[in-house]
């Protein structure tokens, strides 16, 4: 594919999305594109790999109406097609990261042994996060980074989106379940078409210039 094409989609994609208030409940995203917006969350990179993070994807109307109940009441819980929750690790001890190297070992046909010098680095990082307690700071951060995939693979496919940080992440814990399984509420992305009655459709973005937000160290 051309480079130059490459290039202006991207950007016009970019300007494109906005954070969307109000979505058109009646399209849906179709199973194809969903496909492919799976799979830029299950791709995102994360520190060592270790993925540490479940992305609920909540389709249950009642449950949709309940988690909007604890996030400002936005409309976007429930009017959006897809609704999808970033979870992360509360906790990634030793078990974990063995389980993780031995999917490494089985994917890339190598003896796990071989990986014990890369399994010390993780066990090391791991263990210091975890005694003064940045364990789950670490582990959120990675989520943001999914989060972040996602917002620019939908643009790309003019699926509109807005990120949720408007909601409150122990009311969401409760309602999905989630501490039992090891995993807390981070951030939310509601996902589908804008409404065309969407006022904050018509907003100028509002980005600093280039100058204020980037630093040259020649
Ligand atoms: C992590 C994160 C959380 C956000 N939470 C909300 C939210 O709860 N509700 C909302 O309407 N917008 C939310 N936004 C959207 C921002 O307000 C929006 O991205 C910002 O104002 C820039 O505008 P634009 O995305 O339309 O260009 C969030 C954005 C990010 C990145």
């Amino acid at each position: 594919m051309d480079t130059n094409l490459i290039r202006e989609e991207l950007v016009s994609a970019l300007a494109w999305r906005y954070a969307t208030k109000r979505f058109d409940s009646e399209r849906k995203i179709s199973e194809p594109d969903w496909n492919v917006l799976e799979n830029a969350l299950r791709m995102s990179p994360s520190s060592f790999g270790l993925q540490p993070w479940r992305f609920i994807v909540v389709k249950n109307a009642a449950v949709r109406n309940s988690l909007r109940e604890h996030a400002w009441n936005q409309p976007q819980l429930v009017e959006a097609s897809h609704l999808v929750v970033l979870a992360a690790r509360t906790s990634v001890d030793t078990t974990y990261v063995d389980h993780y190297l031995q999917l490494v070992a089985t994917e890339r046909a190598i003896p796990v042994e071989t990986l014990a010098p890369y399994r010390g680095m993780i066990v090391q990082f791991v263990e210091n996060l975890t005694n003064v307690g940045q364990i789950e700071a670490w582990t959120t951060r990675q989520t943001y980074i999914a989060l972040g995939s996602l917002l620019t693979a939908a643009a790309l496919l003019r699926i509109d989106t807005c990120p949720l940080e408007g909601i409150d992440p122990k009311q969401f814990d409760a309602i999905l379940d989630l501490p039992r399984q090891g995993y807390s509420t981070k951030v939310a992305c509601a996902l589908g078409y804008r409404s065309a009655d969407d006022a904050a459709a018509g907003n100028k973005k509002v980005r600093y210039q280039r100058d204020a937000v980037f630093s040259v160290v020649e």
